[in-house]
């Protein structure tokens, strides 16, 4: 059983601590140095995806571990994700990404978004003429099969909502083993993180620092006076602090830092300890959702015609 990790509703066992691989830059050489660089300091668990273009940095840097010895294929947890214009066919897709990535199966398949693009859509943001009408029964029905001819040892699903979360449980065969969403202290899920616990849905945090520094994210937690009052009474840092207080709430969260001291930074959070006054200084302050997928509403085309469609009203 690997140290720091959660056991899932499936049976496998999940680090707590994951590597994020989304890069606007989205450099091959810098993406698979800094995956060498994160097993050497312990990371075991790696979050890519189709959509990222990283799968074949993260393989390679994986596969170029394993030929040294450095590590086996059971030492690490590797998640990846349908994008939209795969929800037709989620077993061919998956093969895809097994071949980028070199590996035979990975850890964990998640549907990255409850949207379904037709099949030419590759764009990160879709275009109006790009949506398809959504069918997550059938979406799920290959996802289940991934799982059945052991494309992946769980599957699981991402930015789905508590109604979202329901609707799936109501004709799964196979009920999702994590719902991968945004979470941090200014976002914290209570809602949703308890509909899942009801169901044994773990929860995985993204974004889990608020994403400081990328186009789409913000620096309100990392600089935010209550975070940082707490990392200095604790002589600790605003991420440290972040990512304790999720992982404090039974959730894993997937940071991302391709930068060695921030990385090295990042992994402190694991031995952090937060008391219940810090719980509940967080619990006050003011949430704001960061990620609220703009760019998979319209009004002719996709499913959702209101951000308060897409995440019904949960946000
Ligand atoms: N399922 C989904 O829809 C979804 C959506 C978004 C993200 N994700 C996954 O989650 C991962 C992490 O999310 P994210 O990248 O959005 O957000 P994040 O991990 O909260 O923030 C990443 C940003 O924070 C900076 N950073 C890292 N450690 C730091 C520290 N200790 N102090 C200050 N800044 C720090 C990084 O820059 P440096 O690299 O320069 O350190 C980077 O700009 C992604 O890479 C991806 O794998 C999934």
């Amino acid at each position: 059983m690997r140290s720091h990790s959660v056991r899932l509703n499936c049976g496998t066992t999940i680090p707590v601590l994951g590597f994020g691989t989304y890069s606007y830059e989205n450099d091959r050489r810098t993406t698979e140095q800094a995956v060498h660089a994160a097993l050497k300091m312990g990371y075991r668990h790696f979050d890519t995806a189709k959509i990222y273009g990283s799968e074949e940095a993260v393989g390679n840097a994986l596969g170029e571990a394993m030929e040294s010895g450095f590590i086996g294929r059971e030492d690490i947890f590797v998640t990846s994700k349908l994008w939209g214009s795969d929800h037709h066919d989620p077993v061919s897709a998956l093969k895809q990404t097994l071949m980028k990535l070199g590996m035979e199966y990975v850890d964990m398949y998640l549907v990255h978004w409850p949207v379904k693009l037709k099949p030419w859509a590759c764009s990160a943001v879709p275009n109006e003429q790009d949506f398809d009408e959504l069918d997550l029964e059938g979406t799920w029905a290959g996802m289940e099969m991934c799982l059945q001819l052991g494309l992946c040892k769980a599957i699981g699903v991402s930015n789905f909502s508590s109604t979202k979360i329901r609707q799936l449980l109501d004709f799964a065969s196979i009920p999702p083993a994590v719902n991968q969403v945004e979470m941090h202290p200014m976002w914290r899920q209570r809602k949703l993180r308890q509909i899942c616990g009801e169901n044994r849905i773990h929860v995985s945090a993204y974004s889990p620092l608020g994403a400081p520094g990328s186009f789409w994210g913000s620096t309100d937690v990392v600089n935010n006076p209550i975070i940082r009052s707490i990392a200095l009474k604790h002589r600790a840092t605003p991420a440290q602090v972040a990512l304790r207080w999720g992982l404090s709430k039974g959730t894993s969260a997937i940071v991302k830092s391709f930068n060695l001291e921030r990385m090295k930074e990042n992994m402190g959070a694991l031995d952090l300890r937060l008391d219940e006054n810090d719980m509940l200084a967080i619990e006050r302050m003011v949430e704001r959702k960061i990620m609220r997928g703009d760019f998979l509403v319209n009004q002719t085309t996709s499913p959702y015609k209101s951000i308060q469609d897409l995440w019904d009203d949960e946000i």
